[in-house]
């Protein structure tokens, strides 16, 4: 299966796509994750991602669309996979559309999931993240790790986000609104939208993504 996730930040794609691409047997591709492992990596790529980020930007199509396509040609697009805050906006659309129909496949589904704003400012406000997997993600009240400020799955150090500062989110909150919501009018005139209400515990969350891909029990 070839799925889209959309949905503000903090609303739990990242949560929700380590769940579904297990269950559905596809590779997570985040486009997040992806710049920050350059980030710590330290690479010029990462360098040049990092001021976007921590400004609450975009980081530019010129640059998204590249890595996002190496790590589609590296998962063989054509096996399927779960994309995780790619596209962003209405040019990254296209340019998927343009590289899918290159291969002669195309999407299943984009799941939208939807979640009140004060939610995602509390969900963001308590997340942690592992040092050394960012897919390994927590949260201070709602997803406790069993030792505070230590990574259940790896061991790793847990910390806050560069960009999950106040300022920042609120940034963050206006360009989803602008340049990412857009996407969803597009894939909507394609018939791809299913919106899966994303309040409640995680596991009542990913079942309903998965009832709406026709996996439910
Ligand atoms: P990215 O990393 O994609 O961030 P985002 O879209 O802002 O989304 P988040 O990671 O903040 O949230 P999420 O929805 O994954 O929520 P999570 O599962 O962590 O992008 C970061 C930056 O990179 C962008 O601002 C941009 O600069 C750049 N970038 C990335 N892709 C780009 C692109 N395509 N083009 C250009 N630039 C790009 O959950 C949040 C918290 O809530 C966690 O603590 C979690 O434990 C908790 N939680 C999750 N689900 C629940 C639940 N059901 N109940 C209670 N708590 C929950
Ligand atoms: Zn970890």
């Amino acid at each position: 299966m070839r799925i889209v996730l959309v949905g503000p930040p903090g609303a739990g794609k990242g949560t929700q796509a380590a769940y579904l691409a297990r269950n559905l047997e596809i590779p997570h591709i985040s486009t997040g994750d992806l710049f920050r492992a350059n980030i710590s990596q330290g690479t010029p790529l990462g360098v040049e991602a990092k001021s976007y980020m921590d400004a609450g930007n975009l980081v530019p199509d010129s640059v998204t669309i590249r890595m996002a396509e190496d790590r589609m040609e590296q998962a063989d697009a054509a096996g399927g996979f779960l994309l995780d805050g790619f596209p962003r906006n209405l040019g990254q659309a296209e340019a998927l559309d343009t590289y899918l129909k290159g291969k002669g496949i195309s999407l299943d589904a984009v799941l939208d999931l939807e979640v009140p704003e004060d939610e995602v400012v509390k969900r963001i406000a308590g997340r942690r993240i592992c040092r050394k997997n960012s897919a390994h993600v927590f949260h201070a009240e709602y997803s406790k790790p069993k030792t505070e400020g230590v990574c259940d799955v790896c061991g790793g150090e847990l910390y806050q986000r560069d960009d999950d500062h106040e300022d920042t989110v609120r940034k963050r909150l206006e360009v989803y609104h602008s340049e990412t919501e857009p996407i969803i009018d597009y894939y909507k005139a394609q018939e791809l939208v299913v919106t899966i209400p994303a309040l409640g515990k995680v596991e009542e969350v990913t079942q309903r993504a998965m009832s709406a891909l026709g996996r439910g029990e």
